[in-house]
């Protein structure tokens, strides 16, 4: 208690003589709206002081001026002209729309000028020149809507450049001439329709790079060719952004990649295998709902894996064999049902796993994570499977919850199936078993078929032969499978051929013809007896056809005149049609004549 107050009192003391120090330093010069004037430091800070202007007679060996939070519109030329000290300059939060060609003229030393949420509409080439030291360049937030060739010219050492929260609508080839020692770039295209790449070619020096609200809907190949000191590179809220080409991030050698809240629908595989030394992917919020395995082996090292709010379903097995190193997975907020163990080279080098909002269901595929909860740690809460969450109960409970039985196929349906040729047969596999299995179909020569084709496996278990053929006969295998094992049953079908109709079938034929060889007759359909019997009838119908013509040629002889032709009228449709309306006569009978054999 004692020394508790010895020390309180100290302290009072201490502040005492602090408060009364900085009265006595306080410089005549302090603008008097400017409270909080710390003259020790050459600092002043005018921010929320109400001023429309920016206060006269500033102290002019100052470093640093706060000015933001104000109502100031304009700035004069040469505004800051005798601080030549100034290295902090915060304009912020005011009310700028424009910036004269040579309001900064003079501010030699300035390191950092924040211009922050303004109204700046455009940014002349001039307005920035002298500022051959600025290391901080902060214009987020105005309204922005090019940047012009020459913008940055003179700013040879400006190392950060932020321009998010604008409305840059174009980028001209030059706008970065100039920018060579330009490390970090955040900039806001929103009504930009392509990367500028041309004009990013200008910072070869860049390692951080953040491009949002592009309406792009695909990334083309070698948009960031040029930038191969790049390590970071963020691509967010591009709302159309569907596809990456497979070499648009040729010459990028990244150890970070986010495409965060576009619309990709795959992981783009092809476009991110060459970034081997890739150690944080981030693709969240994009509607992916599936993970192919086996696809990201070439990411030997990485080490965060985020995919958020997206629409996964499934991630397949092997998905991480090639990420020894893999820390953290995100993957909370999706339709997973199950994370499996064999997703992983190995779960040992996961430390953070994000899990929650999936409708998980509680069998053994999860028996892995409740043995490692304890290890984990879990990203924005604990995952659940039903109302179980993983941290809530005993590991007992939990191994007793995550069960598994194999899958059993219900010998329910025939063990055979028949089908006329030409006909579809649905063979069927009712399968049980927790969780629940999925069905495979293997044809006679035990190839597993898909689901397209003529002989396909449908969604619901079942497979289908379509226009079924005497070759489809054989004995097909359903193979029902799940975590727990698989089941399979042999299902035999059987064509039925259209022999039946036998619509040719002509007994008498072979007696009429006894010339034939008796192996003639089988098959009945041969092609010699076809023809046989084609040029038979052939022969007897001309001969016929040849009486006839004679007999009514000596007919038509024997009558004498005969009227040889025959005049047809006719009245064109249209015409009686209008005659109808009473137009008149004047149309005329059209006719032709036939003439008769
Ligand atoms: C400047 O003053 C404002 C309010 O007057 C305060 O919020 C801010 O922290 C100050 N800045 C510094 C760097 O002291
Ligand atoms: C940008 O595009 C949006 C629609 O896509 C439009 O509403 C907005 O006015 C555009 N902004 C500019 C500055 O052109
Ligand atoms: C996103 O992609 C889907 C198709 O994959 C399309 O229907 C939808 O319109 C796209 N959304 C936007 C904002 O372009
Ligand atoms: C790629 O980056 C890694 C580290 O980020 C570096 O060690 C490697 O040398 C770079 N490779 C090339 C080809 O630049
Ligand atoms: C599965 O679908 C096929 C065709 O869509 C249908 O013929 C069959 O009856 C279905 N099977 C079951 C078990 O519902
Ligand atoms: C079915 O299980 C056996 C072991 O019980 C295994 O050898 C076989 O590969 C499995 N078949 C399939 C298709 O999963």
């Amino acid at each position: 208690m004692q020394a508790g107050r010895l020390s309180t009192a100290r302290w009072g003391a201490f502040y005492l003589l602090l408060a009364a120090g900085l009265a006595s330093q306080a410089p005549e010069q302090c603008p008097h709206s400017c409270r909080r004037c710390g003259a020790a430091v050459s600092t002043v800070n005018c921010s929320y002081a109400g001023l429309s202007g920016v206060p006269e007679r500033l102290p002019s060996d100052l470093t640093r001026l706060n000015l933001s939070h104000n109502a100031i519109r304009t700035l004069a030329p040469e505004q800051f002209g005798a601080l030549t000290r100034l290295e902090d300059l915060d304009l912020s939060d005011n009310l700028l729309a424009y910036v004269e060609a040579d309001a900064l003229l003079g501010l030699w030393s300035l390191l950092d000028l924040r211009v922050a949420r303004n109204r700046l509409k455009v940014l002349p080439a001039g307005a920035l020149a002298g500022l051959s030291r600025l290391r901080l360049l902060d214009v987020s937030g105005n309204e922005i809507l090019g940047v012009l060739d020459f913008t940055f010219r003179d700013l040879a050492g400006l190392r950060v450049l932020q321009a998010l929260h604008n409305h840059v609508v174009f980028v001209s080839r030059q706008a970065f001439a100039g920018l060579t020692e330009l490390r970090q770039l955040y900039l806001d295209a929103c009504n930009l329709t392509s990367v500028p790449t041309e004009a990013f070619a200008h910072l070869g020096g860049l390692t951080v790079l953040h491009l949002h609200r592009l309406e792009s809907s695909a990334l083309p190949d070698y948009a960031f060719l040029g930038l191969a000191r790049l390590k970071e590179l963020v691509v967010a809220d591009w709302p159309r952004l569907e596809t990456l080409s497979a070499n648009s991030l040729v010459g990028l050698n990244l150890t970070s990649l986010a495409i965060r809240k576009c619309n990709l629908s795959a992981v783009p595989f092809a476009a991110l295998h060459h970034l081997v030394y890739l150690v944080n992917l981030d693709l969240s919020s994009n509607p992916i709902s599936y993970i192919q395995g086996n696809q990201l082996r070439d990411l030997l090292r990485l080490e965060e894996f985020h995919l958020a709010g997206g629409r996964l379903r499934r991630i397949e097995m092997a998905t991480f064999y090639g990420s020894v190193s893999l820390k953290l997975l995100d993957v909370s907020r999706n339709l997973l049902s199950t994370l499996e163990e064999g997703v992983f080279h190995s779960p040992d080098a996961l430390r953070h796993l994000g899990l929650n909002g999936n409708p998980l269901a509680c069998d053994c595929r999860l028996l892995w994570l409740a043995r490692r909860r304890s290890s984990l740690q879990f990203v924005g809460g604990p995952p659940t499977c039903g109302q179980w969450d993983f941290l809530g109960y005993a590991a007992a409970d939990m191994a007793e919850l995550l069960t598994c039985r194999s899958p059993r196929v219900q010998p329910r349906q025939p063990d055979s199936v028949w089908v006329e040729q030409g006909h579809t047969a649905v063979l069927h596999c009712d399968a049980e078993g927790r969780p629940e299995p999925s069905v495979t179909w293997l044809d006679p020569g035990r190839r597993a078929l898909t689901n397209a084709g003529r002989i396909r496996a449908v969604g619901n278990g079942s497979l289908e032969v379509r226009y079924a053929q005497p070759q489809d006969t054989g004995i097909y295998r359903c193979v029902a499978s799940n975590a727990a094992g698989n089941d399979t049953r042999p299902i035999e079908l059987r064509v039925r051929t259209l022999s039946k109709k036998k619509p040719f079938h002509l007994k008498s034929w072979p007696a009429a013809l006894p010339s034939l060889s008796p192996d003639l007759r089988e098959p009945p359909f041969d092609v010699k007896t076809l023809l046989i019997a084609a040029s038979i009838g052939f022969l007897s119908f001309c001969s016929s056809v040849g009486v006839c013509f004679i007999a009514i040629f000596f007919w038509s002889k024997s009558r004498g005149q005969i009227k040889h032709t025959a005049n047809i009228a006719y009245v064109p449709r249209s015409a009686a049609a209008s005659s109808n309306g009473g137009a008149g006569n004047s149309m005329e009978t059209s006719r032709f004549t036939m003439k008769l054999m």
